[in-house]
């Protein structure tokens, strides 16, 4: 018998969680740390217990609620994603990954399945970049990637380090260190994510099974350079910052696109300027910048050419810079077993599938460092993301949550 999740619920629970914003609706923000993200996470607790999963949570904040198995000594099966949200977001992005595999579980209850091995819901606090300018640092921690006096250390944009927040949150200073998963502590991963591209709403397949994930880079600019009026400093006396952040961003854009490889992408999506007054020379820039591909070296060629463009621009305008590399990752590789489980589950409930890679980066990048791990892909409406009006149908939610269920049911049986 397929699973059948309680569609009503799960579209219930995802409209609760939108409406956990510092926004009003329809746009989602939920930056680490803000009320928001502490009250989704809460909110989210609280339905893991009305589930009677046994609930952790970690130093670092990720969540872990676990359906014990009747083997509970074996290694579990763990699936999940995220709830915070980068500003002016929608609703659906890590959401449907948290909800879904809680409406997995609902129906696998329902029905009366017992697993043999323990099924585990995994909540990955901070999935994304927007406070300390690196994603995925639950995962990361988690899978062993970052060490825990490097993300201690991790500021956001008031100077006020990892470190401190996690200090007035919990009242305590934090062991990070505990957080590390050991290789092998689960028997595999897995992660349901709306596409956040537009191939399966195109080709109209309800399923991708994801075979690899691109490769992120985060590189950090500050350029200063010398402020003034900007009424008395005549343009041959000036060393704008702003200018040759610029320039900076028109060089990333180039390497991207000159890249032999048509996967080759390049983003600055922070650039703050100082002093920020219509009357006065900006002084200085600072700059994130993303940069992926699905081939690891396309990616580092395309992060070196950015970093000698920056050499050299902010020479020609006699502007300092100071580089740093704040993420430089590998693509992973899915497993082979848990993708042909995956089809064959969507099989099962007569649904297409397609083999793919995910060009934007998941927890699953992680977790693949610890154990097998494969991620299940359902369409959003023309591939937006990232945007308030990003929307899968409740037909492709409903579809992702059952292809879930039935592939935890055949693992932990
Ligand atoms: C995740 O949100 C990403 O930027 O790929
Ligand atoms: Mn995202
Ligand atoms: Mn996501």
């Amino acid at each position: 018998m397929a699973a059948e999740v309680d569609l009503d619920w799960l579209l219930q629970e995802i409209d609760v969680l939108a409406a956990i914003s510092e926004e009003p609706a329809p746009v989602v923000t939920r930056v680490l740390f803000s009320e928001a993200d502490l009250n989704a996470r809460q909110h989210v607790k609280q339905l893991c217990t009305g589930l009677r999963l046994n609930l952790r949570e970690d130093a670092v904040g990720n969540i872990f609620a676990r359906w014990d198995g009747t083997e509970p000594e074996l290694a579990a099966i763990a699936t999940g994603s995220h709830v915070d949200a980068i500003p002016n977001a929608g609703k659906f992005d890590g959401v449907v990954g948290v909800l879904g595999a809680l409406a997995a579980i609902r129906s696998l209850q329902a029905e009366g399945f017992k697993p043999r091995r323990s099924i585990e819901v995994i909540v990955f606090v901070a999935e994304e970049p927007t406070r300390f300018g690196i994603g995925c640092l639950g995962g990361r921690l988690l899978s062993g990637a970052l060490r825990t006096d490097r993300a201690l250390a991790l500021t956001d944009d008031d100077d006020k380090s990892l470190r401190q927040w996690l200090h007035d949150i919990y009242g305590r200073e934090t062991a990070l260190d505990s957080v590390v998963r050991e290789r092998g502590s689960y028997a595999g991963f897995l992660e349901l994510h709306i596409e956040q591209g537009p191939i399966l709403d195109r080709a109209g397949i309800a399923i991708g099974a994801v075979e690899s994930i691109a490769a992120p880079a985060t590189l950090r600019v500050q350029l200063t350079g010398e402020g003034g009026h900007a009424g008395a400093v005549l343009m041959p006396d000036r060393h704008d910052a702003l200018l040759a952040g610029a320039e900076v961003a028109l060089a990333a854009e180039q390497a991207a696109r000159e890249s032999q490889s048509r996967d080759s992408v390049a983003t600055t999506g922070v650039f703050r300027i100082k002093p920020g007054a219509v009357n006065s020379v900006p002084f200085r820039a600072d700059l994130e910048i993303d940069v992926r591909d699905t081939d690891l070296a396309a990616r580092d060629t395309a992060l070196q050419r950015i970093q000698s463009d920056i050499a050299r621009i902010s020479h020609r305008r006699s502007v300092s810079a100071a580089t740093a590399i704040l993420n430089q990752d590998a693509p992973a590789v899915c497993d082979p077993e848990l993708l042909k489980t995956i089809d064959h589950s969507a099989a099962i409930l007569g649904l297409t599938s397609l083999r793919m890679v995910s060009r934007a980066y998941h927890n699953a990048l992680f977790m693949a460092q610890i154990c097998p791990t494969a991620m299940i892909f359902i369409p959003c409406r023309n591939g937006v993301s990232h945007r308030p009006d990003e929307y899968a149908s409740p037909k492709a939610i409903s579809n992702g949550s059952s292809v879930l269920a039935e592939v935890l049911r055949k693992l932990a049986e």
